[in-house]
């Protein structure tokens, strides 16, 4: 990586919002004073600081000690038992929150569910004690491939409730991506559903599976929710009807006592390589570390009608869809489907029909709001909002103003959150009560947090100047490693720079001490928020009969963010056909899902490479982008290939 001498930042925004005094004074922290001196104190004394609000979660054993930093190992409240799922129930029912929402549920086609705390419950301790007679006992790995409905949320805390590992798989992935996720978990139960309701249509997700279960011998029995109705093959001895298991279960099976490090959850997530990688996240810090998180960036409170929009399938619902809301007692809303359907205003009319209060939602959504115009907002009554959230990518100041001014109706404040599926939580981010947002900064770190602006060599960058993010110290919702991989974890994080985590962003920091993310600079991309590597899209092509070989970049777009180039060259002696294009598209799809679809396909004689045989990318994000290549070509192996994929261009347009 030679990215951080050549990293400019060419924003310049100088517009600043302070925060309304009245969202102010009743804010969980109130000025920037709060701010400076609560952070100061989690910097010099972190321990004390996480052992204090620590204390006001329920635990079955305190802990002895709670931090051990063996860089790059860290193990928060050691010797601590808790059970993250009592937390979010059983703790908020002792609370008196037994009779208050915990889900609001609107599925796609407009049908609804409340949920309370006490009800959410009952149904999860009821689904454990299903898993348990299923066989699943305490450290299995559970792969869940579901839409987004309650029984999602029901499963995620079942399986807390039993300390078995949940790994979600997002439902718009295909065969390969349960195939890979499951061999690598050594997951041998799949919780499903017969299919959810995407745009009109109905994602037969039951079909994938049994498609992934047809290509390996390690899946044993998959639970299936009846949502749509739709047709499906049931296997019998393996498959087993949801509604079937919990009419026979126990409904008295008690919280498991974990280990506050024993592991929560698996979650799989795109990095520089072709496979991707099993995250590790444990249950005592990660359980305090969201619940924290959520409530000073939210500042959440007991009536709150909090609307996250992501899927539980991403590390942004897991964390801000169920863990961190439901722990503060809080409402979490759920939709099942898509933005758009039946029309653009459908999550302006969720908000005003659930009066929802916090709204969380990514960049690339916003400008596809932009796009379609204010009217399908301005028809909305949204004066129950109060906050506005951004996640997932770096929000652009027009979407930022579009966002603050159409959707906010310049009331409400904006917090930009930078973190990442590692993370386990929000890392820099405004706190709305007390932090003055510049349009496009996700401004400073949460408390704890310790981020700085290196250099290759690991110097730390003067204001203003590129560099790459990294974390100087341990945060309790920090990743715990790479599943069965611990080489790996050391490689992929702590090795750029020694002993500091990187995690493959670049930033600048500003004269105030704001951050402003600038975005990746490993072989991730970020289309519509959605991380890919571009590792896995080249096997997937290269996975195609007629396909020798291929190199990926993202290239900019308008409302994605980044869209997906694919240079493709063909196996010798093959002719494409017409249609060929549109062919790959599809097959790229297949595998990994639409989300990676290439939005171009290119076919090309040859691609540029270095003497050693490296393909140079950035010159084709070069030729992607503008058509030529003005950057450094001097370790090119054969020029000749740029003038050639030059002159392809001109032929494509
Ligand atoms: C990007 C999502 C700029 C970043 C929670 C990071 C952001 C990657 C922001 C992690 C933000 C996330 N501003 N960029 N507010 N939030 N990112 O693992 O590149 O899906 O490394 O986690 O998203 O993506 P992931």
């Amino acid at each position: 990586m030679s990215h951080s001498d050549s990293i400019q930042s060419h924003l310049k925004e100088a517009r600043k919002f302070p925060p309304a005094p009245e969202f102010a004074q009743a804010a969980h922290c109130g000025s920037m004073a709060d701010y400076e001196a609560l952070y100061q104190r989690s910097i010099d004394d972190p321990e004390s600081f996480w052992a204090e609000i620590a204390e006001q979660f329920h635990w079955f054993r305190k802990w002895d000690q709670v931090l051990d930093w063996q860089r790059p190992n860290a193990r928060w409240f050691v010797g601590g038992q808790t059970n993250i799922a009592y937390n979010c129930l059983d703790r908020q029912i002792e609370n008196g929150r037994g009779d208050h929402p915990a889900i609001v549920f609107e599925g796609e086609p407009g049908d609804q569910r409340t949920l309370t705390f006490r009800e959410l419950r009952d149904e999860v301790v009821r689904f454990a004690g299903a898993l348990k007679q299923l066989g699943v006992r305490k450290g299995d790995r559970v792969t869940v491939y579901m839409p987004m409905v309650p029984e999602l949320a029901i499963t995620v805390l079942a399986c807390a409730w039993i300390g078995a590992p949940h790994s979600v798989i997002f439902g718009g992935f295909s065969v390969q991506a349960i195939l890979d996720r499951v061999e690598d978990a050594e997951s041998e139960i799949v919780i499903t559903a017969d299919g959810g309701y995407r745009r009109g249509g109905v994602v037969a997700l039951k079909t994938h599976v049994d498609d992934a279960a047809a290509r390996t011998d390690r899946i044993r029995k998959i639970v299936v929710l009846q949502r749509c109705n739709n047709e499906v093959t049931m296997q019998a001895g393996r498959d087993h009807w949801w509604h079937d298991v919990v009419a026979d279960a126990p409904t008295d099976t008690p919280a498991e006592r974990c280990d506050a490090e024993d592991m929560l959850y698996l979650l799989y997530t795109s990095g520089s390589t072709g496979k991707p990688k099993g995250i590790v996240h444990t249950t005592g810090g990660y359980m305090v570390y969201t619940a924290t998180t959520a409530r000073y960036v939210f500042d959440l409170k007991p009536d709150d009608v909090y609307w996250c929009t992501a899927d539980i399938g991403w590390v942004t619902g897991h964390s801000y869809v169920v863990y961190g809301i439901l722990a503060n007692g809080v409402t979490t809303l759920m939709y099942e489907g898509a933005p758009n359907h039946p029309d653009w205003d459908r999550f302006w009319d969720i908000c005003a029909r659930h009066r929802v209060t916090k709204f969380y939602t990514a960049p690339t959504a916003i400008r596809a709001f932009m796009r379609e115009g204010r009217e399908h907002v301005d028809k909305h009554d949204l004066s129950s909002l109060k906050l506005l959230g951004s996640v997932g990518e770096p929000i652009n100041p027009e979407a930022w103003m579009w966002y603050h001014e159409v959707v906010g109706r310049g009331r409400c404040p904006i917090v930009d959150t930078w973190w990442q599926t590692e993370t386990g939580g929000i890392m820099i981010t405004p706190l709305p009560g007390a932090t003055p947002t510049k349009p496009g900064s996700a401004t400073r770190p949460f408390f704890g947090i310790d981020p700085a602006i290196l250099n290759m060599e690991g110097v730390e960058q003067g204001p203003n100047a590129g560099g790459l993010l990294c974390v100087r110290r341990p945060w309790p919702g920090m990743l715990r490693g790479i599943y069965r991989d611990p080489d790996r974890f050391v490689k992929q994080y702590w090795s750029a720079i020694d002993g500091v985590y990187f995690a493959g962003d670049s930033s600048r920091r500003d004269e105030d001490g704001y951050f402003w993310i600038m975005g990746r600079v490993d072989d991730v991309i970020k289309v519509s928020g959605h991380r890919l590597g571009t590792m896995e899209i080249e096997s997937a092509l290269v996975s195609h009969p007629l396909v020798a070989e291929a190199a990926v970049v993202g290239i900019p777009h308008e409302i994605k963010g980044n869209a997906i180039a694919a240079f493709v060259t063909l196996k010798a002696g093959v002719e494409p056909a017409a249609g060929l294009r549109g062919e790959l598209s599809k097959h790229v799809a297949d595998a990994l899902g639409s989300v990676a679809r290439p939005e171009q396909i290119r076919l090309t004689q040859a691609l540029p490479k270095t003497r050693s045989g490296k393909i140079m990318r950035r010159l084709l994000r070069e030729i992607a982008t503008s058509g030529t290549v003005t950057g450094d070509t001097t370790t090119l192996e054969d020029f000749s290939v740029v003038a050639r994929l030059a002159e392809e261009q001109d032929k494509a347009v």
